[in-house]
C-alpha cells in the first residue's frame, strides 16, 4: 500500500483556514507534528480556547482533506488549546483540556452538560452530558492515586476474570504517556480502520483491546501532551468499534489529572475500582482517587489491595511485608466495598511481562481464582450501583 508522507499532508492543509483567519493553518503554525501510522494520519490543531466551537468546521475540513489523500484510510484531527498561564490547573469540573478564558466568576450551569468551550474536540455543540458508548453496557475505570501499584496488571487480569465469568469484555488503556496493554496482552501491530474514521479494536484472549500504544511510536508521544490527551481519550472511546460489550475496563493513568477528570466527566462510568498497595502512603493516594471520583459523582465500586502479602515459594510461609490489611480497614472506614486482595507473587509479574496474564497463563491456579472472584465482586458492585438507579448526576462545585 502506498504510504503518505508529511509533506503531502501539509500540502492539503495549506488550503484550510480558520473562521476568521487570513492565512492557512500551516502558515499560522497551528498544526502539530504529524503522526503517520500506516494508512492513518493524526495531528492536532491549536486554536484559541474560547473559540473551539467556531473552529469545528475547520477541523472537519482538515480531516476530510487529509482523509481523501491517496494512501490514507483514516484521519484523526483534534483541536487543542494552549493552557493560559495561571489557568492551567484543571478545576473540579469543566473541561480540563480547553480552558475557557479567565472569568471573574463562573456560575455553575446545567446538570453537567459540558460547555462548548470545554469540549476538547469542539464537535457538535452541546451534546448530552455523558453520552454513552453505543453497545457498551458498563464502563469500569481501574484507577489509583499513585503510580506503580499494579493497576495495569490488575486491570488486565480483572478484564480476563470478567471474561472467564462469561461476560463480553473490552479493555481500554487510557494511559497515553505509558501504555502497558501492548506488552501485557502481547499485542503487536496496528489496529485496522473500518470506513473512514472508526478503528477496529485489537483482540487478545477473547478481549477487545485498544491502546494508544497501538497508534503511536514510543518515541513520539510528545504531541499527545496536555489537551491532546483528553481528545485522544474520548476518541479512543467513541471512535472504536467496540461492538456489543457487557463491560469495558479502562486502565487509567496514575494520578488525578486531566485524563481522569475527562473520563469521569465525559464518560458514563458505571464506577471506579481503586487499586492500592497496603502501604499507608498508597492509601492516602487511594483516598485522593476516591475523592476525585466522588466529586464528579462516579460511584466507587470498591478497593482492591494489590501486593497484599507475600508467600515464600519454597516454604509456603506467608509474609505481610507491607503491613497487610490496610486497604480492607480503609475500605470499611470509608464505607466502600472491599473487593479482594492479591498477593505479591513472582508469577504475576512474570506472566504480565510475558504478555500472558496469570488468569490465562494459569487458569487453574490460585491467582486466577482470586481474580475471577474479584471480577465477580466488581460485577456485583456494578449491578448494585445500577439497581440504585440514580437521579441525574448533580455536580458539586467546590
Ligand atoms: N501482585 C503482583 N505481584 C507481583 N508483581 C506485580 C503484582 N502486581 C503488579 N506487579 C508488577 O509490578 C510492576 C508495576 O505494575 P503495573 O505496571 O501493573 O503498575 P501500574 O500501577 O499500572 O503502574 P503505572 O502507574 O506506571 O501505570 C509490574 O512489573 C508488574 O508486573
Ligand atoms: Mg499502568
Amino acid at each position: 500500500m502506498a504510504t503518505v508522507d508529511k509533506e503531502a499532508v501539509l500540502d492539503r492543509l495549506r488550503a484550510i483556514r480558520g473562521p476568521d483567519d487570513d492565512r492557512d493553518i500551516v502558515r499560522r503554525g497551528m498544526v502539530s507534528d504529524i503522526v503517520i501510522s500506516g494508512d492513518r494520519v493524526m495531528f492536532s490543531v491549536t486554536v484559541p480556547a474560547e473559540r473551539a466551537a467556531a473552529y469545528e468546521p475547520m477541523r472537519e475540513a482538515a480531516e476530510t482533506a487529509v482523509r481523501t489523500l491517496p494512501g490514507v484510510t483514516g484521519a484523526m484531527v483534534v483541536l487543542t488549546a494552549e493552557k493560559k498561564a495561571g489557568n492551567g490547573a484543571p478545576g473540579p469540573r469543566g473541561g480540563p483540556a480547553i480552558q475557557p478564558p479567565p472569568q471573574p466568576a463562573r456560575p455553575p450551569h446545567g446538570h453537567g452538560a459540558p460547555s462548548p468551550s470545554s469540549r476538547p474536540t469542539g464537535r457538535a455543540a452541546r451534546p448530552p452530558a455523558k453520552a454513552g458508548v453505543p453497545g457498551v453496557g458498563a464502563i469500569v475505570a481501574v484507577a489509583s492515586g499513585k503510580g506503580g501499584v499494579g493497576k495495569s496488571t490488575v486491570a488486565a487480569n480483572l478484564a480476563l476474570g470478567l471474561k472467564a465469568n462469561g461476560l463480553r469484555v473490552g479493555i481500554l488503556d487510557a494511559d497515553i504517556y505509558g501504555p502497558s496493554l501492548p506488552r501485557l496482552l502481547n499485542l503487536k501491530g496496528r489496529p485496522e480502520t473500518i470506513g473512514g474514521r472508526t478503528l477496529k479494536p485489537m483482540e487478545a484472549y477473547g478481549l477487545k483491546a485498544m491502546s494508544m500504544g497501538f497508534l503511536v511510536e514510543e518515541e513520539t508521544p510528545m504531541i499527545w501532551r496536555g489537551p491532546m490527551v483528553v481528545s485522544a481519550l474520548t476518541q479512543m472511546l467513541r471512535e472504536v468499534a467496540w461492538g456489543e460489550l457487557d463491560v469495558l475496563v479502562v486502565d487509567m493513568p496514575p494520578g488525578t489529572g486531566d485524563a481522569q477528570l475527562t473520563m469521569a466527566q465525559q464518560v458514563p462510568l458505571a464506577g471506579a475500582v481503586i487499586v492500592s498497595t497496603p502501604q499507608d502512603l498508597a492509601l492516602i493516594d487511594a483516598r485522593k482517587g476516591l475523592n476525585m471520583f466522588s466529586r464528579v459523582d462516579v460511584p466507587t465500586l470498591g478497593i482492591i489491595e494489590n501486593m497484599s502479602y507475600f508467600v515464600a515459594p519454597d516454604t509456603g510461609t506467608r509474609y505481610d511485608i507491607f503491613g497487610h490489611g490496610g486497604a480492607k480497614a480503609e475500605a470499611e472506614r470509608l464505607g466502600v466495598p472491599f473487593l479482594g486482595e492479591i498477593p505479591l507473587d513472582i508469577r504475576i509479574r512474570e506472566t504480565s511481562d510475558a504478555g500472558t496474564p496469570i488468569v490465562v497463563a494459569e487458569p487453574d491456579g490460585p491467582h486466577a481464582k482470586t481474580f475471577r472472584e474479584i471480577a465477580r465482586a466488581v460485577w456485583e458492585s456494578v449491578k448494585r450501583e445500577r439497581a440504585e438507579a440514580k437521579p441525574p448526576p448533580k455536580i458539586v462545585v467546590e
